[in-house]
């Protein structure tokens, strides 16, 4: 399969670590120190599916295609207001798509889980076209009296496009049960039969289990996708991983041994919007002419559970209305 569009959006709201550091007991220069982050757009006005909205319609109009050209749509996302429907159903009219549709749960990892579907999907002959929207509202998951996790996150959604042409040569997903290290729990309502009293209880991070197990597990990934594909990192031309911290992909660029240039970043201005990250990234590479038409990417991610995925594609160059590029 190939990425034949994208599209992104970011909420208005731009909030500065100074801003941060306001409320919380943090300061700028231990958030960019320690995470690389400056700022992050958060969820104000916007509801979540209108961004998931903005990104899918970009993509679709950048892949030339019609909304009704889609045979299926995977929605990337943690959690957000609606247990159900899913956030899928609830963009799928707004878009002008009447295809099949689910809400995948890949933690920060769910683009690369929903790609290594996709695949699936088209080589069954399920599909020709299908649209990958990741939409995360992690901020809302914090607890914002608590400095340890309310800087890492930002809020945001990145589409794409895929149809039924060469492009991915390969993928990698895992899953392992790490569920102490990362995990933000929901209450459900009680029945008769069972009142255990639940309560919701904001995102729990043990921050520097979590930065050791990213770093060994994508390690391992890209090594091994490589390694399976007669490749190595020298025959990647650009590295998107996940945009968590700066440090973790210094971390998996060292162990690589290549140039920084072959490593670009958002997180910087996004923060980590979880698996919506990855897509935001192409997105705006993409936009900006940064993805050469015939060059090799490798994506890779990490996130609760433990989950992890990793993919090699070729890309094909995408012609932007020249509107969109302003
Ligand atoms: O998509 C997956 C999501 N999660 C991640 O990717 C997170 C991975 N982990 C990380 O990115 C890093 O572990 C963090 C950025 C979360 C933390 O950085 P660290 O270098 O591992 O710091 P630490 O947890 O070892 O904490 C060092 C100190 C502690 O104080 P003491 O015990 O040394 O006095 C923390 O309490 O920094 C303190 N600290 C802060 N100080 C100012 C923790 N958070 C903050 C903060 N501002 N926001």
């Amino acid at each position: 399969m190939r990425i034949i569009g994208t599209g992104s959006a970011l909420p208005e709201k731009v909030v500065t670590n100074d801003m941060l550091a306001g409320f919380l007991d943090t300061s700028d220069s231990w958030i960019t120190s320690r995470t690389g982050i400056y700022t992050r757009h958060l969820l104000s006005k916007e509801t979540l599916g209108e961004l998931a909205i903005t990104a899918a319609q970009a993509a679709i109009e950048s892949s030339g295609l019609e909304p009704s050209d889609i045979d299926y749509l995977i929605c990337s996302n943690v959690a957000n207001s609606y247990v159900s429907p899913s956030l899928g159903s609830i963009i799928l009219a707004p878009l002008g798509c009447s295809c099949p549709c689910f809400d995948l749960n890949g933690a920060c990892a769910g683009f690369l889980y929903s790609l290594d579907i996709a695949d699936a999907f088209f080589k069954t002959k399920r599909a020709k076209h299908i649209l990958i929207v990741a939409a995360e509202e992690p901020s809302r998951f914090c607890n914002w009296h608590e400095r340890e996790t309310s800087v890492l996150f930002g809020d945001g959604a990145g589409a794409v496009v895929l149809s039924d042409e060469e492009g991915f040569l390969d993928f990698r997903v895992t899953a392992d049960t790490h569920t102490d290290v990362l995990y933000y729990k929901r209450s459900l309502e009680t029945t008769p039969y069972d009142r255990v009293e639940e309560k919701t209880m904001p995102l729990v991070m043990q921050g520097r289990e979590v930065f050791k197990l990213a770093v060994r597990a994508c390690i391992k990934d890209v090594d091994m996708i490589l390694e399976k594909n007669n490749m190595t990192g020298s025959d990647i031309d650009l590295f998107l991983l996940h945009q968590a911290n700066l440090r973790i992909i210094d971390s998996i660029r060292e162990h690589l041994d290549q140039p920084k240039e072959k490593f670009p970043t958002n997180l910087q201005k996004y923060g980590n919007t979880s698996s919506a990250s990855i897509p935001i990234l192409m997105d705006e590479l993409s936009r900006a002419g940064e993805l050469k038409d015939g060059s090799t990417l490798m994506l890779s991610a990490f996130g609760g559970g433990f989950v992890t995925g990793a993919a090699i594609t070729k890309w094909t160059k995408i012609e932007y209305k020249q509107e969109e590029n302003q």
